[in-house]
């Protein structure tokens, strides 16, 4: 029987869902029948309203508020207005990021600095205050956040980006060892070229002046031969998210089509 503090749908916040696979992933996890938190910049805010009302118009439940990642009041915010909107936190998707690709020599600190408060600093505020509610609510949960193929190998022009993402891997595994004994599972997700706004600017900047075929250059690099739709990480944060990734914690799953192997 389902109390007050015990709501009979389980409730997610998904970052970064305006678009690409933030988007893809707030669809899945609605169509999944969770009650979804969906964030974003103050930007993106008709992009925002635009997924709440795709996911209300097929029956699921979705509610909008803005959040900017790197404001430790901003996100503690989100998690204290979901609890009061939808009762509670089952799943947290720290999925929010930023790329600015730049060789090591040009990378200046105000880019670092930026980088780092979105994607590291972003990661470990939602970790801790989505921790917290769990904990609190004594019914153990799912905390998810977005690492990358270039978490687990680093590249050119993605220096800083990649050293932002191989510190997702190591808050996850820290986090996973904490928070394991309150019944809560932490992972993430390290997609490789996945067709979003994301992929396109980066490639934009790294190529321009030149011929290079970005695109074509990842798709010849996996087995499949192909760029992944966001729709196919979201597939796997939904099992992340779910009673089936159960005996899953610490681990940082590639979805990149056969580019890098563990
Ligand atoms: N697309 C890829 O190929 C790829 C590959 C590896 C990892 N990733 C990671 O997956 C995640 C999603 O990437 P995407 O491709 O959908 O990118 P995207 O740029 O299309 O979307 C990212 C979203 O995050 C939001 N965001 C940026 N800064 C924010 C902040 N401070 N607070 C809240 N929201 C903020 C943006 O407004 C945007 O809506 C990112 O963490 C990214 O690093 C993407």
């Amino acid at each position: 029987m389902s109390t007050d503090s015990t709501p009979t749908h389980k409730v997610a916040i998904i970052t970064g869902a305006a678009q690409g696979i933030g988007r893809a992933i707030a669809l899945q996890l609605a169509a999944d029948g969770l009650a979804v938190m969906i964030s974003d910049i103050a930007s993106k805010l008709d992009q925002l309203n635009a997924v709440a009302m795709e996911i209300q118009s097929k029956k699921g439940r979705a509610q909008v508020m803005l959040a900017d990642v790197s404001s430790e009041s901003d996100v503690n915010n989100l998690v204290a207005k979901t609890k009061e909107a939808f009762g509670g936190l089952d799943v947290m998707v720290a999925n929010a990021g930023v790329a600015w690709p730049n060789s090591l020599l040009d990378v200046t600190v105000e880019e670092w600095d930026r980088l780092f408060s979105v994607n590291v600093r972003g990661v470990l505020l939602c970790y801790q205050a989505a921790a917290r509610l769990m904990i609190e609510q004594k019914r153990g949960g799912r905390i998810i956040g977005a690492s990358s193929i270039g978490g687990k190998k680093a590249g050119v022009m993605i220096g800083a980006y990649s050293a932002s993402k191989f510190a997702v891997r190591s808050l996850t595994q820290t986090a996973a060892q904490e928070w394991g004994v309150h019944g809560i599972t932490v992972n993430a997700y390290a997609p490789g070229a996945i067709e979003t706004a994301m992929l396109r600017d980066s490639g934009a900047e790294i190529t321009k002046g030149s011929n290079f075929d970005f695109l074509e250059h990842f798709r010849t690099k996996t087995a499949l031969r192909r760029i992944g739709d966001p729709s196919e990480v979201a597939s796997v944060v939904s099992m992340l998210a779910s009673e089936k990734s159960s005996y899953i914690t610490g681990q940082t799953i590639t979805i990149d089509g056969g580019m890098w192997f563990d």
